[in-house]
């Protein structure tokens, strides 16, 4: 039977933190769906879902086992439509540790049939998230090797429109 990770997030873009956590989850389950959660009422991400979706496919282009798609409302209802047998997380330091802990609890509630299960980063991605490297690129700081090389161009010129 296919062993199915739901791997969510914002994915505003995607960092090689996330890439990371992506090629660990690969070791464990047969497919992993990439789902970038959106809010059609309430989203102030710099790309649309459909542009973060197209960065995770760019990324991964040719990797068997990964799925990219875009889903709005609840991760646990998703999960199930998906047939997912986990819910995948990653964790860097301590200070992820409180909101993980908080999500798990409500999911775990909502929807008792799905875990969730957390990857550790590798140590050279722990400082690595998608608001710092915004806030970097924004800054006209160097964000090369934090983000995937598709990534870098549509991150510097989404900046242009941030600054
Ligand atoms: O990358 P992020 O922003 O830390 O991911 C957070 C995410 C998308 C996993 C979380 O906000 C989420 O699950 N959103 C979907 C809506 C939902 O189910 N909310 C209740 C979660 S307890």
């Amino acid at each position: 039977m296919t062993q199915t990770a739901i791997y969510p997030g914002s994915f505003d873009p995607i960092t090689n933190g996330h890439v990371d956590i992506v090629q660990r989850t690969l070791q464990v389950f047969d497919q992993v769906v990439i789902a970038v959660a959106f809010n059609a009422n309430k989203d102030s991400a710099w790309f649309t879902p459909d542009e973060r979706t197209e960065m995770i496919r760019e990324t991964f282009a040719g990797v068997a086992g990964i799925e990219a798609d875009a889903f709005s409302g609840l991760l646990v209802e998703y999960a199930m439509r998906r047939g997912a047998t986990a819910i995948v997380r990653g964790l860097r330091a301590v200070a992820d540790f409180e909101y993980e802990f908080q999500m798990t609890m409500m999911n775990r509630h909502l929807e008792p049939r799905v875990e969730t299960i957390f990857m550790m980063a590798g140590e050279s991605h722990f400082y690595t998230s998608s608001r710092l490297v915004k806030e970097v690129v924004s800054l006209g700081g160097d964000i090369a090797g934090q983000v995937p090389d598709c990534v870098v161009s549509r991150l510097t010129a989404r900046a242009e429109t941030h600054r």
